[in-house]
């Protein structure tokens, strides 16, 4: 039987419709910002691998690393043993971070680095005794699939058949905003003052607000301005509420600096790092808290302790990754070549909007999105398998989140790529419009 054909009987994929899904491709390898198909056919990976991959694929110096790793030690349960890598990437990661996060608890997904985020605020407060109950999230957010992630991204609309099992929490509007957009400041306080209602109300019940700092990623690239995070941040922290930033996406220099949260003086409570951790080669995750919050578990019984852990926490082979892909931002300038993918985006996204084709372009680091003119804006719609399709054929790895067309590709893309990939997407876009999106 062809692997395909293997596939199609054996296997039920994420974020799939297979009843009408097209074939899925099989992909034999990688090498640096493209992927290969059984046949040879090149994919230029302009979203990472769902966000993951940093530095390309299969970059020497990760397999390099994982190999050394592999032949020392695979895995070691973490409740009463530990290992090198586990702590020299704690310790590298403590560095980079803002002062007061300094506490780095392991895990292995962003679902489970979120989990373990609001269950540590819950419990701050808990064992305090002094339990608050009540959590805020935003509008749109997404911050993984299992339950209680799944309340927090109520309003993401992926959650329909489980809406009943889902916690109570409060929402409060995301200030979404783009180029030239005149309506940011209202839209601002619109949110501002939504949340100053909530603390009038419930201020002393809430434990924790959660939020996708500087971008909503599965909710369309949504952006909003770090000025925004700073009167937010202050508010919250005034009112003793404990502020969760949800870095899973914008970690590792998407957004322009190593960690959104750098771009603003006030400073989280806690950080949650995971997709690029590990320059995308293996699952592994973190939530990075404060002494403050971690001194609160200690105590002379079990009871205050976290009672929360994984089977694969802190897995060394994942370490050894992550220490690996922290040292090429280093070694491979990473940096100048984010400025240079950022300044192609803005030159690029400008023309796309001058064409009439796109609206609202927005740009932050390493990233760019924009609005497909067209009726069909939800996830999954037609619209957005045909542009998928459409770019598939076109030899890019390009999928809408509704009628929003992004790119987020790993950092050692080349310029005469993210060119080409702009060129592309203005031809299908252009083969499209306007008869087929009106659709
Ligand atoms: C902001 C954010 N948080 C959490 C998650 C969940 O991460 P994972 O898919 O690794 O569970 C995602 C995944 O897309 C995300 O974008």
């Amino acid at each position: 039987m062809p692997l395909i054909q293997k596939d199609k009987t054996y296997i039920w994929h994420p974020f799939t419709q297979a009843k009408t899904a097209a074939d899925t491709i099989v992909i034999t390898h990688g090498k640096a910002a493209s992927l290969f198909d059984a046949t040879g056919k090149e994919y230029l990976d302009l979203i990472s691998s769902w966000w993951v991959n940093l530095h390309g694929h299969s970059h020497p110096k990760i397999v390099e690393a994982l190999t050394r790793q592999a032949e020392k030690l695979e895995h070691v349960m973490f409740a009463g043993f530990t290992h090198e890598p586990a702590i020299r990437f704690a310790e590298q990661l403590v560095g980079l971070l803002p002062a007061s996060l300094n506490r780095v608890f392991y895990s292995d997904n962003g679902s489970t680095a979120v989990e373990a985020a609001v269950k540590m605020a819950l419990q701050y407060w808990h064992n305090q005794g002094n339990p608050k109950k009540r959590l805020v999230a935003f509008e749109g957010a997404y911050h993984g699939d299992t339950f209680g992630a799944m309340s927090l991204g109520k309003s993401s609309g992926f959650y329909g058949p489980f809406t009943d099992h889902l916690f109570a929490v409060d929402f409060v509007s995301y200030p979404e905003t783009w180029m030239d957009d005149s309506e940011v400041e209202a839209k601002e306080s619109t949110s501002l003052h939504q949340l100053e209602q909530l603390i009038a109300s419930h201020g002393n019940d809430i434990a924790a607000l959660v939020i996708e700092p500087l971008v909503q990623g599965s909710a369309g690239m949504r952006m909003c301005r770090p000025q925004f995070l700073e009167v937010l941040l202050e508010r919250c922290q005034s009112n003793n509420i404990l502020v969760i930033y949800d870095e899973v996406m914008t970690g590792f220099g998407r957004t322009g600096t190593l960690f959104a949260c750098e771009q603003q003086q006030h400073t989280p409570d806690f950080i949650c790092l995971s997709k690029g951790i590990t320059g995308g080669f293996l699952p592994l995750a973190v939530t990075v808290t404060s002494s403050k919050v971690y001194e609160s578990f200690l105590g002379d019984t079990f009871s205050t302790a976290f009672t929360h852990g994984h089977s694969y926490t802190a897995n060394p082979l994942g370490c050894a990754a992550a220490i690996a892909s922290l040292s090429l931002f280093v070694e491979e300038q990473t940096f100048a070549k984010m400025k240079v993918i950022e300044l192609i985006h803005k030159e690029r996204v400008t023309q796309l909007q001058a064409t009439g084709l796109v609206t609202q372009g927005r740009m932050c680091g390493t990233i760019a999105a924009m609005d497909v003119k067209c009726p069909q804006t939800q996830y999954g719609s037609g619209m957005s398998q045909q542009l998928k399709e459409a770019f598939l054929a076109q030899g890019l790895n390009l999928r809408p989140l509704g009628n929003v067309i992004y790119l987020m590709p790993p950092y050692c893309i080349k310029p005469s790529q993210l060119h080409y990939a702009y060129d592309i997407i203005q031809k299908v876009l252009t083969a499209f419009a306007p008869q087929d999106l009106a659709r």
